[in-house]
């Protein structure tokens, strides 16, 4: 029985190390050296090359490196009736959280004009936005998204949130599904994307959906690169529908040298950071899964394949 960890072209040490050190016991391989197929029962995974995992027949488990399980379920070949697993942790929430909360604010108060005039030795004040006219709209309201819908609530902001299903939460006025997107879409001066990449999802920050906003808003994406439609965006910068983005994840990783993204004066790039996952952090509920497996005991945080999450 081994447990197998696949991320192509990454180190995975701090990974490995983490795992022995708490499962002492698991026969741990590292892809590509994955030794005998027949072996492999429980797979951690960030980006495993397509069909990868239909090699392994005695397969019992599929666990994403990350929050994210749309680079596992993109795969055509992925077997559909094993479980696949997310991460979910207190301290991701807490990082993404703190990523918008940031970028928000820096929005509000102008910081990166600030900065860019520090450059050219420019003083020049600007009044700053009200927290309290800013309505910050987040898509996608599970663990990460409502708690940063929540924390934005506490500091001031009008939040509302837009899911897919009906869910309560104190504080935040919540929309969900097709019929209430506009609803929720025409209040927002500030929109932050948290939703989980799926064929419903997929670039649903698209020119449509600027339109609908307060003209001059602001999008935040810390999601997938999927769900922005990137000519949608630089267009609605264009004509002033939307003041400018900040975005922390890209169609293509890292942002190829000679995009646009990169030195467009409204948009603000950052590597995919938002949210790093902290093997210390995360790797006990790893382990404890891997033991679920063995003990056939019910997995933790098994997604809904079909769903998308
Ligand atoms: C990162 O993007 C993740 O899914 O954890």
């Amino acid at each position: 029985m081994a447990f197998l960890i696949i991320n192509p072209g990454k180190k995975v040490a701090a990974w490995e190390k983490r795992i022995r050190t708490l499962a002492p016991e698991a026969d741990i391989r590292v892809w590509p050296d994955v030794g005998n197929p027949n072996d492999v029962e429980f797979v951690l995974t960030w980006n495993h090359p397509r069909g990868e995992l239909k090699k392994y027949s005695r397969l019992k488990c599929i666990a994403s490196m990350g929050a994210g399980v749309d680079h596992i379920l993109r795969d055509p070949n992925l077997p559909r009736d094993i479980p696949v697993t997310r991460l979910v942790d207190p301290s991701m929430a807490q990082s993404m959280s703190e990523y918008v909360v940031t970028n928000v604010l820096n929005y509000c108060r102008h910081m990166h004009i600030y900065w860019e005039n520090q450059s050219q030795g420019r003083w020049a004040p600007r009044i700053q936005r009200q927290i309290r006219n800013e309505c910050v709209g987040i898509m996608g309201l599970g663990q990460l998204g409502a708690f940063t819908a929540s924390r934005l609530n506490r500091m001031g902001f009008p939040v509302v949130g837009w899911r897919r299903t009906p869910q309560k939460l104190d504080g935040i006025d919540t929309f969900f599904g097709e019929a209430q997107m506009d609803t929720f879409l025409n209040q927002v001066t500030i929109l932050v994307c948290m939703l989980p990449l799926t064929p419903h999802t997929q670039g649903i920050l698209n020119h449509d959906t600027f339109n609908k906003l307060q003209p001059g808003s602001f999008v935040i994406n810390v999601a997938r690169g999927e769900h922005l439609v990137e000519t949608d965006l630089l267009e609605a910068l264009e004509t002033d529908q939307l003041a400018g983005a900040c975005l922390d994840v890209f169609r293509k990783e890292p942002l190829p040298p000679d995009h646009p993204f990169w030195h467009h004066p409204k948009i603000r790039v950052t590597p995919h950071i938002s949210s790093l996952t902290n093997p210390a952090a995360v790797v006990p509920q790893i382990v404890e899964n891997y033991r679920r497996m063995i003990a056939g005991q019910p997995l933790l945080n098994v997604i809904d394949i079909e769903q998308g999450y």
